[in-house]
C-alpha cells in the first residue's frame, strides 16, 4: 500500500523525468541518446546501438504519464527509423533484438493498436529467431554464428529479449517463437542460475551435442562473481517468463534471484556494480542494475498471489530502491546533464561508462516510478 508521502515522491521524481524528456525532444527527433553520457551528458547518435529501444521507451512512459502531441509526433519519426534499421539489419548481429524492439514497436502497438508496429515486432523476432541453436536449445548473444570464441554461448540479459518472442507468437499464433523463447528459458534457468542464487554473466553450450560448458563473465568482476546487473535482468526475466508461460518453477527462480539480489544490497538499497563486493565497499554503485530490479522487483510481486508475504516485501524493496535513488542518485542540479540517474556503470572491466548515466538505468527508473504511481500496460 503506497502511503501518502511516497505517492508525492513518486510523482516528484515522475515530473522530474518528464521535464528531463521534454527538454530533450528536439535534440533527440531522429538521433537517439548515446548508450551511456559523458560527465552526465547524453550526444546525440545514430541509431546503432543496443540501447535506443530505451529512448522511444521512455517516450512512451511520458506520454501514458501526460499525453503530448509532440511526444507522439517524435515517436512516429523515431519508428520510421526503427523500420529502416530493420529493413537494412544495421547491427543487428546480436540478440538484443527485444531491448530494440519491445519498447518501440511492441509498446506503440501495445498502446496504440498500430498495425505496423506489430509488424515491425513480428520482422524483429525473425531476425531473433535465426540465433537460435536448435541442439543447445538456447539464443547465442552476440557474434557470428560459426565465431567459436561465441558459439553457443548464452547470457542472462537475453532473459528480457525473450518477451519479443512470447508477443510474436501471440499476435501470429506462430508456436515456433514461443518454444525457442521457452526452451531458452528454461537453459538459462538450468545453467545461468547458480544453486545459491546467483547467476552467471554468460555460459557455453555445445551447440552440436547441446551439453553445457562453462560460465564465464563478460561486464562482471570474475567469472564466478555476480554482476550486478546481470543479476537484475535476472529476477525481471524470470518473472517476465512466468507470467507468459505459467510455469510455477520459474516464478520461484525469480524470487530465489530476488533474495540473493536483496541479500547483497548495502544499506541504502543501491548496489555495488557486482554483488561478489558484498554491503560495504568502496567500489561503485550501480544505479542501473538497482533501477532494473525496482521494475523486476515489482514485476515479481504482481505475479505472486496476496496469500504470498514475498509479495509486499518485493515491493517494500522496490520502493525503498526508488526513495534511495530519488533522494541520493538523480542529475538534479547537475548543470548541463540531460540524463536521470548518476552512478551508473556499463562496464567497470572495460572501463566504459563508470559513475554516468545509461539509457536503460534511466528508462527502468522511470518505469518503476509509472508502474508504482498508476497502472501501466507493459512493453515486455
Ligand atoms: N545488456 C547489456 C548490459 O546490460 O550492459
Amino acid at each position: 500500500m503506497i502511503n501518502k508521502m511516497t505517492r508525492e515522491l513518486l510523482k516528484d521524481e515522475l515530473d522530474f523525468a518528464y521535464e528531463r524528456i521534454f527538454e530533450s525532444l528536439d535534440e533527440f527527433e531522429v538521433l537517439v541518446p548515446s548508450a551511456v553520457s559523458t560527465d552526465y551528458h547524453y550526444a546525440a547518435v545514430e541509431n546503432r546501438d543496443w540501447t535506443d529501444g530505451f529512448w522511444t521507451g521512455m517516450l512512451h512512459l511520458a506520454n501514458e504519464y501526460r499525453n503530448s502531441a509532440k511526444i507522439q509526433m517524435v515517436i512516429s519519426k523515431q519508428l520510421t527509423v526503427f523500420q529502416k534499421r530493420l529493413d537494412h539489419e544495421i547491427v543487428l548481429n546480436h540478440h538484443d533484438l527485444g531491448f530494440l524492439y519491445s519498447p518501440s514497436a511492441v509498446a506503440e502497438y501495445r498502446t496504440n493498436f498500430d498495425q505496423d508496429a506489430k509488424q515491425m515486432a513480428i520482422q524483429a523476432a525473425e531476425v531473433l529467431m535465426r540465433r537460435y541453436q536448435p541442439q543447445a536449445k538456447i539464443i547465442q548473444a552476440w557474434g557470428e554464428l560459426s565465431d567459436p570464441d561465441q558459439q553457443g554461448r548464452m547470457i542472462i540479459d537475453c532473459n528480457m529479449n525473450l518477451p519479443l518472442l512470447f508477443f510474436s507468437s501471440q499476435v501470429t499464433g506462430n508456436l515456433a517463437y514461443y518454444q525457442a523463447a521457452k526452451n531458452h528459458l528454461k537453459r538459462a534457468q538450468k545453467f545461468l542460475v547458480r544453486h545459491d542464487g546467483s547467476t552467471y554473466h554468460t555460459f557455453y553450450m555445445d551447440t552440436k551435442t547441446g551439453a553445457p560448458r562453462f560460465g564465464r563473465t563478460a561486464q562482471g568482476y570474475s567469472d564466478e562473481s555476480c554482476w550486478a546487473r546481470g543479476q537484475s535482468w535476472a529476477i525481471y526475466g524470470f518473472a517476465l517468463g512466468y507470467r507468459y508461460l505459467k510455469d510455477a518453477s520459474l516464478l520461484e527462480t525469480a524470487k530465489v534471484v530476488a533474495d540473493y539480489f536483496i541479500s547483497k544490497c548495502p544499506a541504502d538499497f543501491v548496489c555495488y556494480w557486482d554483488l561478489s563486493f558484498g554491503t560495504d565497499s568502496s567500489e561503485e554503485r550501480d544505479t542501473s542494475a538497482a533501477a532494473v530490479a525496482a521494475s523486476g522487483l515489482l514485476e515479481l510481486a504482481q505475479q505472486l498471489p496476496v496469500t504470498d508475504p514475498k509479495k509486499s516485501q518485493y515491493e517494500n524493496f522496490a520502493l525503498e530502491i526508488i526513495r534511495s535513488l530519488a533522494q541520493n542518485y538523480t542529475t538534479r542540479g547537475i548543470a548541463g546533464s540531460n540524463g536521470i540517474l548518476t552512478q551508473g556503470v556499463y562496464s567497470k572491466p572495460e572501463n566504459n561508462g563508470v559513475d554516468e548515466c545509461t539509457t536503460w538505468g534511466d528508462y527502468f527508473y522511470f518505469e518503476a516510478l509509472l508502474r508504482s504511481y498508476q497502472s501501466w500496460l507493459s512493453y515486455w
